[in-house]
């Protein structure tokens, strides 16, 4: 079945910021928690990013609201092999806490990562990472999103969502 990891979709779209001497922003929505100070996330070998996070195992993974949704499908669909996103796109930049690697101004939130271990797959690889910084916006995250972040969700495609009612079990 071509499309069985739609099956675990919608998931935030989110972006990799990643530098190594040049700085450069992919979207990704292959992404889990392992352990609740880390972080796996899948990167094709053949993406630039991949060579950025190999060479300076370090990340940040932001989250973005879907009025962002065109930024996220651009960086999502070009590579910083051919253009200068940061630069063609504006995207504002804020240094990092922890690490070397800047984060998106105006992020619902972003999580400073170092990665600790690679497992190589067929195409992709999957990064284990420390999470070493974590920051989200006080408006939209109480200890979970609240209902009114309008995270940008990958359906599959073209196709994005947002998180809309929430639900309690009764006990
Ligand atoms: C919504 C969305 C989610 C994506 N998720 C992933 C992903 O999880 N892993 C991956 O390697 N590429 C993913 N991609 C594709 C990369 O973002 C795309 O190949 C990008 O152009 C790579 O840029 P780069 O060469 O500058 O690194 C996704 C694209 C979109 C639009």
């Amino acid at each position: 079945m071509r499309y069985a990891y739609r099956l675990l979709h919608p998931r935030p779209a989110l972006v990799v910021v990643a530098k190594n001497g040049k700085t450069n922003a992919m979207a990704l929505a292959w992404h889990m928690p392992v352990e609740e100070s880390k972080v796996a996330i899948a990167v094709d070998r053949e993406n630039y990013t991949y060579e950025l996070i190999a060479k300076s195992k370090e990340f940040t993974l932001n989250v973005l609201s879907i009025d962002k949704l065109d930024l996220i499908w651009k960086v999502g669909t070009l590579s910083g092999r051919e253009i200068d996103k940061i630069d063609e796109f504006g995207i504002e930049l804020e240094n990092g806490t922890k690490i070397e690697t800047p984060h998106i101004k105006g992020c619902l939130g972003y999580l400073e990562c170092k990665v600790l271990d690679e497992i190589k797959l067929e195409e992709h690889s999957i990064f284990i990472a420390e999470i070493v910084h974590a920051w989200a916006d006080k408006r939209y995250f109480k200890d979970v999103w609240l209902e009114n972040a309008k995270i940008a969700m990958h359906v599959g495609k073209k196709f994005f969502t947002t998180p809309s009612e929430y639900f309690k079990p009764s006990e």
